[in-house]
């Protein structure tokens, strides 16, 4: 069965072909990042429009790379939640409109249950159940997942996500957005023991996050450090701002792997998979490896590519589901907020 999806959820524009025989066999992404860097966040307006205008040719490039028509296909899955109503307004109809043009089955995905599947895009796969920490720049969320649809939310954050914590503290120190990816090439040259940042919420019991307190200690530090004399020398800021980077990512980083372990020792799965955005961080993923050894579980990190938004999830995802139950193509569907844990199982 060979599955177009679309992603158009936020600022990436992402299609792909997933074949249930072959594996992925297009996958095409288009970033609009550069066009929102001006006004420091996604402007959704401008997401909309260059999404109608990125949608179709890349379907056609998609079908170019598969070599295939797009009669050749047997359904198309769109992201229809959660995220920007009108970024999602485009992707829901032209999945819908092609589906109905070519009478084939559509069916609508949750954006995180793309990303919580990705790793299925890897040759080794995890098996359920897991534990899934699921970090992006909209959510921090620790899940149980026993099987497609099936879906406990063990933790989730209190106010900002992890990957909004990223992008703001990063925006402090004056690296642009989405500044996650920045300040986390930065921090490999920072000295993560020069501030020791809080672990929010790290004594208390339970699987939640809260990342706005960190982010405030940050700022009040970076004050404290750019008000005093001495960081008019360009290195010297330099080396402030790497600093900060390392011990903010520190925190970050400690904080995500002590919830990790706490949720597989409650839940007493053997594997942790983790996906989304800030899974793409060099220092999480290699402290998770540490884990892995110390506490003798598997670990599944997807390729960078398929951490942050793409295509090839939302292929996999909805070929996963049109395989075991087939769907009705009634009307457009787009949810701005849709939690995952309604999801139908798929056991
Ligand atoms: O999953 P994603 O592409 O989009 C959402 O669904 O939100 O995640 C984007 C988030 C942004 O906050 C970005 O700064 C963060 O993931 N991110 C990173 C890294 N790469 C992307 N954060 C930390 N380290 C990275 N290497
Ligand atoms: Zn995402």
């Amino acid at each position: 069965m060979k599955v177009l999806g679309i992603e158009t959820s936020c600022d990436e524009t992402g299609i792909a072909i997933y074949d249930t025989e072959q594996g992925l066999i297009a996958d095409q992404l288009f970033s609009q990042v550069e066009l929102h860097a001006e006004y420091g966040g996604v402007f959704p307006e401008i997401a909309s429009r260059d999404h109608i205008k990125k949608t179709v040719p890349l379907i056609k490039k998609a079908c170019a790379e598969a070599g295939l028509k797009i009669k050749d296909l047997d359904g198309i899955a769109y992201t229809a939640g959660p995220g920007l109503i009108g970024a999602l307004l485009v992707g829901s109809s032209v999945g819908c409109s092609l589906a109905w043009a070519l009478d084939l089955p559509s069916i609508e995905v949750h954006h995180m249950e793309g990303h919580l599947l990705a790793p299925l895009l890897d040759d080794k796969k995890p098996q359920f159940p897991f534990v899934c920490l699921l970090v992006s720049g909209g959510h921090s969320l620790l899940v149980d997942v026993k099987g497609i649809g099936d879906y406990k939310i063990l933790g989730d954050t209190l106010d900002d996500a992890a990957g909004e914590a990223f992008d703001k503290t990063a925006k402090l120190l004056g690296l642009g957005y989405p500044g996650g990816k920045v300040l986390s090439d930065l921090a490999v040259h920072g000295d993560k023991n020069r501030f020791k940042f809080p672990r929010p919420m790290i004594n208390r019991p339970g699987l939640d996050f809260s990342f706005s307190g960190l982010k405030t200690a940050v700022r009040v530090q970076w004050m404290t450090e750019t008000s005093a004399d001495g960081y008019s020398e360009a290195d010297d800021r330099q080396t402030l701002i790497q600093d900060i980077a390392a011990s903010f990512q520190d925190a970050i980083v400690d904080t995500l792997v002590k919830k990790c372990q706490r949720a597989l020792k409650q839940t007493g799965y053997q594997s942790l998979v983790i996906a989304g955005g800030v899974s793409a961080n060099t220092e999480l993923r290699s402290r998770l490896k540490q884990l892995e050894k110390r506490m003798r579980i598997k670990t599944y990190l997807p390729a960078p590519k398929y951490c942050t938004d793409n295509g090839a999830m939302i292929a996999l995802a909805g070929a996963l589901r049109l395989l075991k139950k087939p769907h009705s193509n009634d009307k457009i569907k787009a949810y701005p907020r849709w939690s995952l844990e309604t999801l139908q199982s798929m056991a």
